[in-house]
């Protein structure tokens, strides 16, 4: 028996002490290198999660993921300017490292990269990615150039961190299709890793533009979830696009809110569907404008 209470004291230890390291801010490529270089040498395996700060509860739920599945965390907080179209909403895009940092202490990162842009972007990225037909639908027709950003910035964080896994919240769905075409296309030697939406308890998508809203746009931006989740019932009796209309007509009659698109499409192709036997992946995504703030967020109708 002692020999067993031995055995679980200091497994127990091991995991406080694994718990409490303390996380490293870094702001530096060579230096994140030669950490994760020794990390890699000692054999353990890396999940990286991107992200450009602000961070919430849904951000939250990917470290906790990163760090249950891997040996070690990085996170990036890294406001990308090349993903920006709309210069004021990059102005606009909230910085709260040292919040941040607090959370990503308290959910087990190992390491937090929080660059310059310099550091990133020494000099203008030229690349250009093109991913069609997923990056020419949907955000990529409504923000010209948002993707070949993400894709800069994201293949540039992958060759920085190397890891072995890389986690994405499916909040961003089509930025996920198209960086698992990135990471299929350019053979990173990685596995992406999507993870399910977080909402409030009243069903608002986390997202780090709620900061934005008034009090009273949040409880206007809550139509946006309610719609969809009453469009799913709706969809079990009614044609794609009778369920298409449902959804305009109700973000239409909602104050304060202003569609800009919502979309019926195949979860894989991102292609339009217009009967719900085109596919077996049926995924719903809309773009509303509550003020000047941009949200987005999707609902599965179908599959997977
Ligand atoms: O989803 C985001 O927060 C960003 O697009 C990402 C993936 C961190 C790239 O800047």
């Amino acid at each position: 028996i002692s020999q067993i209470m031995v055995y679980f004291a200091l497994v127990f230890g091991m995991i406080l002490i694994k718990r409490k390291k303390k996380m490293k801010l870094v702001h530096t490529i060579n230096e994140l290198r030669a950490e994760l270089e020794v990390q890699r040498k000692a054999g353990r395996k890396i999940g990286f999660v991107p992200t450009m700060g602000a961070l919430h509860a849904g951000h939250a739920s990917l470290v906790k993921r990163a760090v249950a599945e891997n040996d070690i965390v990085v996170v990036s907080d890294f406001v990308n300017p090349t993903q920006f179209n709309d210069k004021n909403d990059l102005l606009k895009y909230p910085r709260t490292l040292e919040a941040d940092c607090e959370l990503l202490q308290k959910e087990g990162a190992a390491y937090v990269f929080a660059p310059s842009v310099e550091e990133i972007y020494p000099e203008p990225d030229t690349r250009q990615f093109s991913y069609a037909p997923l990056d020419t639908v949907m955000e990529g027709k409504f923000r010209p150039g948002h993707f070949n950003g993400v894709c800069q910035v994201v293949s540039k964080l992958f060759m920085i961190v190397e890891p072995d896994k890389a986690y994405f919240g499916e909040k961003d769905f089509q930025q996920l299709a198209i960086i698992r075409e990135m990471v299929k296309q350019m053979r990173f030697p990685l596995e992406i890793v999507g993870c399910p939406i977080i909402r409030e308890d009243d069903g608002l998508a986390l997202s780090s533009r709620n900061a934005r809203l008034s009090n009273e746009q949040r409880q206007q931006a809550l139509e946006i979830s309610r719609t969809l989740f009453k469009s799913l019932e709706y969809a079990a009796t009614h044609t794609v696009a009778e369920t298409q209309k449902f959804v305009e007509d109700s973000i239409a009659a909602s104050e304060g809110l202003e569609l800009e698109y919502f979309e019926l499409v195949d979860g894989t192709t991102l292609q339009k569907i217009s009967d719900w036997n085109d596919t077996d992946y049926a995924v719903g995504c809309i773009t509303v404008f509550c003020g000047e703030v941009r949200l987005i967020d999707n609902i599965k109708y179908k599959g997977l």
